[in-house]
């Protein structure tokens, strides 16, 4: 799949804390309780929304029903299915294979629980393993720690600080490369007793052939990323 060229409408990934899925009408409520709350819109550097709830139902219809190539939404759930927040890779931009990433936890009960971070680990692995998107940027306000822990504990690194519309952010970027490095494809099981047998026959040693199943190379399908080097914004 290249979100480049299609609009994602049936995205899952399961987490240890979470699940990233496509949105849907019925996010519609929680959606906006959040985006009307003044401090969620604060720390997102944004003001909250004035529309009534019918005139932000025709918005969120719209992002339901004609999903975008260029930005991706993703809900975020616990594994029991409790929606508590929201993210999205946006600015999509194919020609510098990176886009920006947002995240809310709206639902204030999972902050500081490992839940932010837990999805955004998923949706990286998402961008890096289905996307052919190589950096992923953000940028969150200076006084945001808990955002910033929470980043960094998933990869990203600080490039700098920007200052934008009277704000002060930190730029943070993880690129594809350092994530795969940390992220090493799974090897297949080795059944013991056929190694056993092939070392006997062969005298091949064990050491030799472990090695070999890592010099082997990612599985059939596995993704690679192309050569190309993108640029800070
Ligand atoms: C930012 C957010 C996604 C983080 O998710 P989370 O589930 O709350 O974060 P986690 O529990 O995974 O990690 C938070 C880390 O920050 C630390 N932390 C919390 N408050 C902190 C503070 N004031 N200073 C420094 N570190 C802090 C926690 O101790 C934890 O680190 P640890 O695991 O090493 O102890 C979530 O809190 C959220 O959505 N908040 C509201 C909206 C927002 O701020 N969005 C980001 C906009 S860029």
């Amino acid at each position: 799949m290249k979100v480049e060229q299609e609009a994602t409408t049936d995205l899952r990934v399961v987490g240890d804390l979470t699940v990233l899925r496509s949105k849907i009408m019925d996010d519609a409520e929680a959606d906006y309780s959040w985006r009307i709350d003044a401090e969620l819109a604060g720390l997102d550097a944004t003001r909250p929304v004035t529309l009534t709830f019918t005139e932000y139902m025709r918005y969120h219809r719209d992002d339901v029903s004609y999903p975008s190539p260029w930005s991706v939404r993703m809900a975020i759930d616990t594994l029991d299915g409790r929606h508590i927040g929201n993210c999205m890779y946006y600015d999509i931009k194919t020609e510098k294979s990176q886009c920006e990433f947002g995240i809310m936890i709206g639902d204030r009960e999972y902050w500081g629980r490992g839940y932010g971070t837990d999805a955004v680990k998923s949706a990286l692995k998402h961008i890096f393993t289905a996307t052919q998107i190589e950096r992923v940027y953000l940028h969150t306000l200076t006084g945001n720690l808990r955002a910033q822990r929470s980043f960094a504990k998933a990869g990203f690194s600080i490039v700098r600080e920007v200052k934008r519309d009277g704000y002060e952010f930190v730029l943070m970027e993880i690129r594809q490369k350092d994530w795969a490095a940390s992220h090493p494809e799974p090897q297949p099981a080795i059944d013991d007793e056929a190694l056993e047998s092939t070392i006997s026959s062969t005298s091949v040693s064990k050491a030799a052939s472990a090695q070999h199943q890592t010099e082997a190379g990612p599985l059939p399908g596995a993704w690679r990323p192309a050569t190309k080097q993108s640029e800070s914004p």
